[in-house]
């Protein structure tokens, strides 16, 4: 089947006849994909983790794109068209954050921040303030309340299902998109996307572990796995 795109992370072919078949990639990027490298199991550890949260938001009232896994890396979603945003919810001061402002990583903000970036890998996904978004008409206002609400109640659920599994969710990003008018969340969650700190000993168990050349990336990705999978 020919492919419809691909990024840096996930293939996507065509499926039905309103949805997709998405693959999921070992390869992996950071720094506006100035770094690159693979992380071996990556794809499976991130299709199967995308999955579970996706189906733990649906019971939960998050409505998703997610229809169901076909494979080890590949799961079949709701086509939509993509809001180019990126949302982001901090719980503690972390990443790119951390070095706006020249703070170390850690310090909880309290309430949680939500940021959004344009999704332009050209411009480097810059920082956009909600009444930019609005008035270039990159979404509308009725749309971005939508966003937001949903934004925090993932926040609120996937806080709690991580710190049930010994992972403090420090913070992620969110796509979202539109099908027949109704806004969906999209795209990935996982340990590409998120940051994940264990809970009793700080370790990183994300993607800042290859970012920052930790070592034991594999390791961190299939333990997630494992720690999602259970219960
Ligand atoms: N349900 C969906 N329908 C259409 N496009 C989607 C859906 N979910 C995710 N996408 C888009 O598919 C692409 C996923 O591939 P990825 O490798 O993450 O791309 P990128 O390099 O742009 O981040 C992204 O552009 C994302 O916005
Ligand atoms: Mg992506």
């Amino acid at each position: 089947m020919e492919k419809l795109y691909e990024g840096k992370a996930k293939v996507l072919y065509p499926e039905g006849k309103d949805t997709l078949r998405v693959y999921f990639k070992d390869e992996a990027t950071a720094f506006n994909a100035q770094k690159r490298g693979v992380i071996p199991g990556k794809g499976a550890v991130n299709n199967q983790v995308s999955a579970r949260l996706f189906a733990f938001l649906e019971a939960h009232g998050v409505p998703t794109h997610f229809v169901r896994t076909l494979s080890e890396r590949e799961m079949e979603v709701l086509k939509v068209e993509i809001i180019p945003l990126e949302v982001i919810l901090r719980y503690r001061v972390a990443g790119s954050f951390a070095k706006r402002y020249g703070l170390p990583e850690g310090k909880p903000l309290d309430p949680p921040l939500l940021e959004f970036s344009l999704k332009d890998d050209a411009l480097g996904d810059p920082l956009i303030c909600e009444n930019a978004a609005l008035a270039l008409g990159i979404v509308d206002g009725k749309t971005l309340e939508e966003v937001k609400r949903l934004a925090l109640r993932t926040g609120e659920l996937l806080r709690g299902f991580f710190q049930e599994r010994g992972l403090e969710l420090v913070d992620f990003k969110l796509e979202f998109g539109k099908k027949d008018g109704q806004v969906l969340l999209a795209d990935e969650i996982s340990p590409d996307t998120m940051r994940l700190w264990d809970v009793n000993t700080g370790e990183r168990m994300d993607k800042d572990r290859f970012r920052r050349d930790l070592g034991g990336v594999e390791e961190a990705y299939q333990e997630v796995l494992r720690r999602v999978l259970k219960g």
